[in-house]
C-alpha cells in the first residue's frame, strides 16, 4: 500500500491503535513497524528503555497497599455477578433446532450491518484477545508486579482479577462474529496468534507511573470505542450485539475508575513524578495495545484498521482529544500544586495538548475530505474492500 490518506492523523483507534502524537503537538503519518520480522521471531527496532522508576519509590506502592484494598479492589466484580459469554449468545444446551434458530436469528440481525463495521468489531476483538500481553505488561511494573503468579498484594490481585474479567470480551466478541459467518475465522484467528507472538511496546519502562496513566487513557478509550460499536450495532438493526457491546463498555469504564483512581492517589502523594509520568505518556505518544497488529498479509493492518475506525467514527482523534480533557478536568491538572520545575513545564505541557490537537485534526480532515478516502482490502473478510 502506498501512502494514503488517513485523515492526516493516523492511528487514533480505540484498543486498538497508537496515536502519533509527535512532540510539540505535530502529527504525522508513520509506517507500522515491521510486524513481519516480530512474526518471524527476529528482534524488533522498537527503543527498549527498562526499570526507570527510582527504586526508592517502590516503598510508595507498598505503603499504598492498604489504601489499595480499601479503595481499587472494591472496583473488581465478584464472578457470580458477572456476565459470562454464554449468557449472551445462542444457547448450546437446547435442542439442535432451537439452538439453530437462534443462530439463524443472530445471522438475520447481523445482515445489514456494513463490512466496514465488521472490519473494526474484528479488531477491537483482536485487540481484547491479547489480553495475556496486558496482563504480561502490568507485571513488568517495579513495586505493583505479581510476584509468585498468586501474590495477595493488592497490586497482584488486582492484576489477576482485572485479567480475567477482560477475558470475557474477547470470548465474547469472538463467539458473535464467529456465528454471523460474515468474517474469515481463520485469518482472525493467525491475526491474534501474531499478535500475542509480537507483543506490545508501549513505552512504560517497569514504571508503575507510567503503567497506571497509561492504563487510565486505555480503559476510557476502549469504554469509548466499545460505546460507539454498541450504537452503530443498534442503529444497524441488531439490538443484541448493541448490548453485548454496551455490557463490554461497562466493564471497561469501571476499570477506567479504578486505574483513575490510582493516579488520583499518586497525584496526592507525589504530585511531581505523576505529573512527569503524564507528560512523559502524551509527548512519546500513547501507543495503542495492538499496535503491531499482522495478519500474515498486510504489513500495515493496524494502521488501516485504525482508518476504517475513524471513518466509522468508532475511535477518532477528537475521541483522543476528549479523553485527554476528561482526564485533566478528572485529576484536577490545571490547579495541581507542590510540583517542582520539571513538573510544572509537563503541567502546562499536558493541559495545553487537547486543543492543540483539535486544531490539527480540523485542518487534517479539511485536507481529508478534499482528498477522498482509499479504500482498503482486509483478509478478516474475505479480502473484500472497504
Ligand atoms: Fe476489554
Ligand atoms: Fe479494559
Amino acid at each position: 500500500m502506498g501512502t494514503m490518506q488517513i485523515l492526516g492523523v493516523a492511528n487514533f483507534t480505540a484498543t486498538t491503535s497508537h496515536a502519533f502524537i509527535q512532540r510539540g503537538g505535530a502529527t504525522t503519518h508513520r509506517r507500522s513497524q515491521p510486524v513481519s520480522a516480530t512474526a518471524a521471531g527476529a528482534p524488533t527496532k522498537l527503543k527498549q528503555i527498562a526499570h526507570s522508576m527510582p527504586p526508592e519509590k517502590i516503598e510508595l506502592f507498598k505503603s499504598l497497599e492498604p489504601w489499595a484494598s480499601e479503595n481499587v479492589l472494591p472496583l473488581l466484580k465478584p464472578v457470580e455477578k458477572c456476565w459470562q459469554p454464554n449468557e449472551l449468545l445462542p444457547d448450546p444446551a437446547k435442542p439442535v433446532a432451537d439452538f439453530m434458530d437462534e443462530v439463524q436469528a443472530l445471522r438475520d440481525r447481523t445482515k445489514e450491518l456494513p463490512d466496514e463495521y465488521f472490519v473494526v468489531l474484528v479488531g477491537d476483538m483482536v485487540t481484547e484477545d491479547a489480553v495475556p500481553t496486558y496482563q504480561t505488561m502490568l507485571n513488568t511494573a517495579d513495586g505493583t508486579r505479581d510476584e509468585t503468579g498468586s501474590s495477595p498484594t493488592p497490586w497482584a490481585v488486582w492484576t489477576r482479577a482485572w485479567t480475567a474479567e477482560e477475558n470475557r470480551h474477547g470470548d465474547l466478541l469472538r463467539s458473535y462474529l464467529y456465528l454471523s459467518g460474515r468474517v474469515d475465522m481463520l485469518m482472525i484467528e493467525r491475526t491474534v496468534q501474531y499478535l500475542i507472538g509480537a507483543g506490545m511496546n508501549p513505552g512504560l519502562e517497569n514504571n508503575p507511573y507510567l503503567g497506571y496513566v497509561y492504563t487510565s487513557f486505555q480503559e476510557r478509550a476502549t469504554f469509548v470505542s466499545h460505546c460507539n460499536t454498541a450504537r452503530l450495532a443498534k442503529e444497524g438493526g441488531d439490538p443484541v450485539l448493541a448490548n453485548i457491546c454496551g455490557v463490554i463498555a461497562a466493564d471497561e469504564k469501571r476499570h477506567e475508575r479504578a486505574y483513575v483512581r490510582i493516579v488520583e492517589k499518586l497525584l496526592q502523594v507525589d504530585p511531581n513524578e505523576t505529573i512527569l509520568a503524564i507528560g512523559k505518556l502524551l509527548r512519546n505518544k500513547i501507543t495503542m495495545p495492538a499496535h503491531l497488529m499482522y495478519d500474515g498479509q498486510d504489513p500495515q493492518l493496524f494502521e488501516h484498521f485504525a482508518f476504517v475506525a475513524h471513518k466509522l467514527g468508532v475511535y477518532t482523534p477528537t475521541d483522543y482529544a476528549d479523553i485527554m480533557d476528561f482526564l485533566v478536568g478528572r485529576w484536577g491538572l490545571e490547579k495541581l500544586e507542590g510540583l517542582k520545575g520539571d513538573g510544572r513545564r509537563e503541567q502546562e505541557y499536558v493541559c495545553g495538548l487537547a486543543p492543540r490537537i483539535r486544531k490539527l485534526q480540523a485542518r487534517a480532515e479539511e485536507r481529508a475530505q478534499k482528498d477522498g478516502f482509499q479504500r482498503l482490502k482486509f483478509s478478516w473478510i474475505f479480502n473484500r474492500e472497504v
